[in-house]
């Protein structure tokens, strides 16, 4: 037996986490180095919509190279493999152990494909819980939750905000413990008013996307409106923080609506430009302004990387909202599909009480 054999603590065993999606208000678009946000985000984790991931782990006798495989829903999945190495050598140096372990990684969603609900978000998120866990068995070492954000942003950028449930912000901000390689929860400086956030998902189309966000963040490299963009998500950052401390309802629809709209005009000013929103998506966004106008509710959209339509509303509307929708917007989406969720508290290890700042 060598050293490095006898340090590990744990040769083999298995871990399961589950961690839900998160849907972002002020949009993380565009980036540079590896992973680094160009401007502050902020977005709350879902409830219902979540990936469940088990790894198990097998110590390999020294190999010095990472082994793993990874089936989704049961099925080895080639493509999502490519992806991970890059994942697994971006946290190396992180978790050195993995090169003398081999993997098996298991993963399922409780949501649809393609449903526009941010899969990455929820894969990483989970992912890196799972992996934090198996250094702890390996090594002993705790790793601390902006450790495990970080891990999570290297696989996908959004995924570094669902490991906290609630609400949380990702970027160098005002705020002084922000910071571009880990999200923070802001849960303490939320308005109970948005603690109850509810978010129906119209899924207007569910197919492909023609244009996959890591082209749109590239895009953003040479885009003629790059640096308004930036001032305008910093400026939007802190008015919706001071928004969120008073709930205050009005202004957060201005900049919620502003800030998907503007993301959608980035995507079309883009060289070359492109659309991601279907005519379904207009057609909603401008039932939703109408249906708030008339019967002066509090209600709006945002808009993530596609076509799909996320209705935002207090939990004192529910019922109202929930008949309109029903009445008058599903049937602008695909086979009438819509999947209601709302804020969560965020990722669980299954069965144990989740993971907090
Ligand atoms: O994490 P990525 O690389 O899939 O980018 C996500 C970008 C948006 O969903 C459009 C916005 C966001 O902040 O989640």
């Amino acid at each position: 037996m060598n050293n490095k054999e006898q340090t590990y603590l744990s040769k083999s065993g298995q871990v399961n986490y589950q961690s839900p999606s998160n849907i972002a208000i002020v949009k993380y678009w565009g980036k540079t180095g590896i992973q680094i946000p160009v401007n502050p985000s902020i977005s709350f984790t879902l409830k219902n919509a979540v990936t469940h991931t088990s790894v198990a782990y097998q110590y390999t006798k020294g190999n010095n190279t990472l082994d793993f495989s990874f089936a989704f829903e049961g099925k080895n999945n080639p493509d999502f493999e490519k992806k991970l190495q890059v994942f697994f050598d971006r946290i190396m140096d992180t978790l050195p152990w993995l090169n003398e372990y081999k993997l098996q990684i298991n993963s399922e969603n409780t949501f649809p494909h393609s449903s526009g609900i941010a899969s990455s978000a929820s894969s990483y998120s989970a992912l890196a819980l799972c992996l934090a866990k198996v250094h702890f068995q390996i090594t002993g070492e705790e790793l601390g939750i902006n450790t495990v954000s970080n891990i999570a942003r290297l696989g996908s950028g959004s995924a570094c905000r669902s490991v906290y449930g609630g609400w949380n912000t990702w970027g160098t901000s005002s705020l002084p413990n922000s910071d571009d390689e880990y999200a923070i929860n802001i849960d303490d400086q939320v308005h109970d008013d948005f603690k109850n956030i509810q978010d129906s998902i119209l899924i207007v189309s569910s197919d492909k996307k023609s244009i996959s966000s890591t082209v749109g963040h590239q895009l953003m490299k040479n885009h003629p409106y790059q640096a308004g963009r930036i001032e305008q998500a910093k400026q939007n950052t802190n008015a919706l923080l001071d928004v969120l401390k008073k709930g205050n309802w009005a202004k957060f629809i201005e900049i919620t609506e502003s800030e998907a709209l503007s993301l959608h005009g980035l995507m079309m000013s883009s060289t070359p430009g492109y659309t991601l929103l279907h005519p379904n998506s207009l057609k909603i966004v401008q039932l939703i302004r109408e249906f708030r106008e008339q019967k002066n509710v509090n209600i709006c959209f945002t808009i993530d990387a596609g076509p799909n339509i996320h209705v935002l509303y207090p939990l004192s509307n529910k019922k109202e909202i929930e008949e309109f929708i029903e009445n008058s917007l599903a049937k602008y989406c695909s086979n009438n599909v819509v999947i209601n969720d709302e804020l969560g508290f965020g990722p669980n290890e299954t069965g144990v009480a989740g993971a907090k700042s």
